[in-house]
C-alpha cells in the first residue's frame, strides 16, 4: 500500500466531517451518522484503491452502506468488481465516532478511518472490548490484568510525576463504577466522557495533551481504530474482547477468533506493515478543531498519520466554496 494514499484518505474524512457537522446540535444522532456515511462512501470511490471494508457500519443486512465486506474505491467504481492495477486495501471506518457528541454539539466527535494492505486490520466483531491505552513512555510497564493502582503507579513513574498528577479518561457508564472508584482511591484525576474513547485514546498517546491513560470497556471496532493510531504514534492499546454469551462466541468464530481471553496489543489488532490513520474533527476536540463554516467556505482540522515512513500530519484545510472575493484568514 502506497503511503501517498494518506492524502487521498484525508479527502474522505474531511468530507464526512463536513457533511455531519451541518447536523451538529440537531439532536438526531442517526441523521448525523447517515450523512457522514453517505459522504464517506461517495468520496471513498474516488480513491485509487481496490478496497474492502473490514470494520464498518455493521453486517450487510443491517447497513446499507460501508457494511463489512463491501467493496470500495476506484477499482469498484470503475469496473463494478475488483479490478487489477489498484492496490488491495483493507479499511476500518467510523464515519462519525461520537454520534451523540455531534447530535448535542459536545466536544470530540470525529470522522475517522484506518487503512492497511489486505489482512492488516483485525476483523473484530462489534462487541465490547476491555481497553487500556497509554503513551510511548509507559507502554512496556502496564498490564491489562494488573490492579488499577499498580498501573497508575507505573505510568506516573514513567512520566516522572505523582499519581495525583495523572489524568485518566473513562467512559461515564454504570459498568465502570468499580473502575472509577479504584482510580479515585489512588488520587489520580479522572475525566469522565459521555462518548468517544477513540479520540481519548489518541490523546493519551500524544505528549502534552494532558491525558495519560484511557481505561475501561468500549466498542471493539473503536479498539481496532485506536490500535491503528497507536501504530503511528508509538503508543499502546491492551485489549480483550468481552465474550459473555454463546451468541458472542458464535460472532467471534465467524470472524476467525477462537481465543476469547486473548489480550491484544496494537500489533495484533492492526498488524499491517503499513498502516494509515486519518481523522477530521467534527466538533472541537483536544487535538483537532471542529468544522467551521465561514460563508466563503469551510475550514477543517485533521490528523493524518502513517507508520512507514513515519509521518504525523496535523492538517488545517480551507475548502473554498465561493471563489469570488474570498478572504482567507490565518
Ligand atoms: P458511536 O459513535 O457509535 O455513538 O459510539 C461512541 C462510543 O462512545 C465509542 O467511543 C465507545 O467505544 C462506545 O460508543 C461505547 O459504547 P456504549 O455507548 O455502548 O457504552
Amino acid at each position: 500500500m502506497d503511503s501517498d494514499l494518506s492524502l487521498e484518505f484525508l479527502r474522505v474524512v474531511e468530507q464526512a466531517a463536513i457533511a455531519c457537522a451541518h447536523t451538529m446540535g440537531q439532536g438526531d444522532r442517526h441523521k448525523s451518522d447517515q450523512v457522514a456515511v453517505e459522504a464517506m462512501r461517495r468520496v471513498m470511490d474516488t480513491v485509487p484503491i481496490d478496497g474492502t471494508i473490514v470494520i464498518g457500519e455493521g453486517e450487510r443486512d443491517e447497513a446499507p452502506m460501508l457494511f463489512i465486506g463491501e467493496k470500495v474505491g476506484m477499482a469498484h467504481a470503475l469496473h463494478g468488481e475488483s479490478a487489477g492495477g489498484f492496490p488491495q486495501v483493507d479499511i476500518a471506518v467510523d464515519p462519525l465516532e461520537g454520534t451523540n457528541l455531534c447530535a448535542t454539539g459536545a466536544a470530540n466527535a470525529i470522522a475517522v478511518l484506518a487503512a492497511s494492505s489486505r489482512g492488516g486490520l483485525l476483523h473484530a466483531p462489534d462487541l465490547y472490548m476491555e481497553k487500556l491505552v497509554v503513551g510511548p513512555s509507559s507502554k512496556d510497564h502496564v498490564d491489562l490484568d494488573a490492579p488499577v493502582a499498580d498501573n497508575l503507579t507505573a505510568i506516573a513513574g514513567c512520566l516522572g510525576r505523582t499519581v495525583e498528577d495523572l489524568v485518566v479518561i473513562v467512559l461515564d457508564r454504570p459498568r465502570h463504577e468499580e473502575l472509577i472508584a479504584g482510580i479515585r482511591a489512588t488520587g489520580a484525576r479522572i475525566r469522565l466522557i459521555g462518548d468517544g474513547d477513540l479520540s481519548a485514546g489518541i490523546a493519551a498517546a500524544v505528549v502534552g495533551s494532558g491525558v495519560h491513560a484511557v481505561m475501561g470497556t468500549g466498542g471493539a471496532p473503536e479498539g481496532v481504530l485506536t490500535a491503528a493510531a497507536m501504530r503511528c504514534l508509538n503508543g499502546e492499546i491492551f485489549a480483550r474482547l468481552v465474550v459473555a454469551t454463546p451468541e458472542h462466541e458464535a460472532r467471534c468464530r465467524a470472524m476467525g477468533i477462537t481465543d476469547f481471553k486473548r489480550v491484544y496489543r496494537s500489533k495484533d489488532l492492526a498488524p499491517g506493515a503499513r498502516v494509515i490513520f486519518a481523522a477530521t474533527g467534527v466538533t472541537d476536540g483536544a487535538l483537532m478543531r471542529g468544522v467551521r463554516f465561514f460563508g466563503d467556505g469551510v475550514r477543517t482540522s485533521s490528523l493524518i498519520m502513517q507508520n512507514d515512513p513515519y509521518r504525523i500530519r496535523f492538517i488545517d484545510s480551507i475548502h473554498v466554496t465561493m471563489s469570488k472575493d474570498v478572504k482567507i484568514h490565518f
